[in-house]
């Protein structure tokens, strides 16, 4: 099965389309419809089963991947940020396959992004510890070993100067703020530098809308670990999507996440 569709959920925007695996593309445009302003599960399924049924011609009854913005543990989610606070705790992936009547896998975001860099992207074929980062209304990560993901690393949560290190270096901040690149290089550096003293990595990746202004931010950043941008940019979430449901199929028994 080499066209699943992946729908990425985030804080402002709900984007799905078909991917074709092989290629490691969009098999045809996505749709993209605003996050309801009450993100509440109700109303964040009725969105997915709007965008479902515009694919259906391209995907049938073929399992649908999902990214969510919050760890996913056993189908679960435990805690969640940057979402409706009816999300926590609740069964999710029941939830949604009794919502939206077919099997779905659920992957945390970042974990799905991190996962389509290394197949696809910026850190394709990598054969040591990549540290993808999500900057964006949060900050995601995913830590990924010689190709398998370590899932629902949640470091975008540690503490920095005594408070969650999201809430100081994360790009929406930068906007909130209106702090300038150079400003924000400084809360990054000290960011990247924990990560790079806590994991070590061979390689950090970093994704989110605002890598397009890589070169504004990226080489102010001083670190011992290779630091490159996301080369897949929106399409990491719904790409990475895919690659869960496929991994689901193939490995019922294999997951951190089964069903
Ligand atoms: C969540 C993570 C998520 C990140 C990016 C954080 O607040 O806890 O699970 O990956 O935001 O959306």
């Amino acid at each position: 099965m080499s066209i699943i569709l992946g729908i990425d959920v985030g804080g402002s925007g709900i984007k799905g389309a078909p991917v074709d695996l092989t290629a490691g593309e969009w098999a045809v445009d996505r749709v993209r419809i605003p996050t309801p302003k009450k993100s509440t599960p109700q109303n964040v399924a009725a969105v997915m089963a709007e965008i479902i049924d515009e694919f259906k011609d391209h995907v049938g009854d073929n399992p649908v991947g999902i990214t969510f913005p919050a760890p996913i543990v056993h189908g679960r989610i435990p805690f969640i940020a940057n979402l409706d606070q009816e999300w926590a705790g609740l069964e999710a992936d029941k939830y949604l396959e009794d919502k939206l009547g077919r099997k779905i896998t659920l992957v945390n975001d970042a974990d799905a992004a991190g996962l389509a860099e290394v197949h696809f992207g910026a850190a394709k074929g990598h054969p040591g510890l990549v540290v993808m980062t999500t900057l964006g209304t949060g900050i995601g990560t995913a830590i990924i070993y010689r190709g398998v993901l370590v899932p629902n690393a949640e470091l975008g949560h540690i503490e920095m100067n005594g408070k969650d290190a999201e809430k100081q270096a994360a790009s929406s901040i930068k906007d909130k703020e209106g702090l300038s690149y150079k400003q924000w290089a400084k809360r990054l550096q000290q960011y990247y530098s924990t990560l790079e003293m806590l994991l070590s990595p061979d390689l950090f990746v970093v994704g989110g809308g605002v890598s397009r202004d890589w070169d504004e931010f990226g080489p102010l950043l001083e670190l011992n670990t290779e630091i490159i941008p996301a080369t897949l940019r929106n399409r990491a979430g719904i790409i990475g999507a895919a690659i869960a449901a496929q991994d689901a199929i193939e490995n019922p028994d294999m997951l951190a996440q089964p069903h």
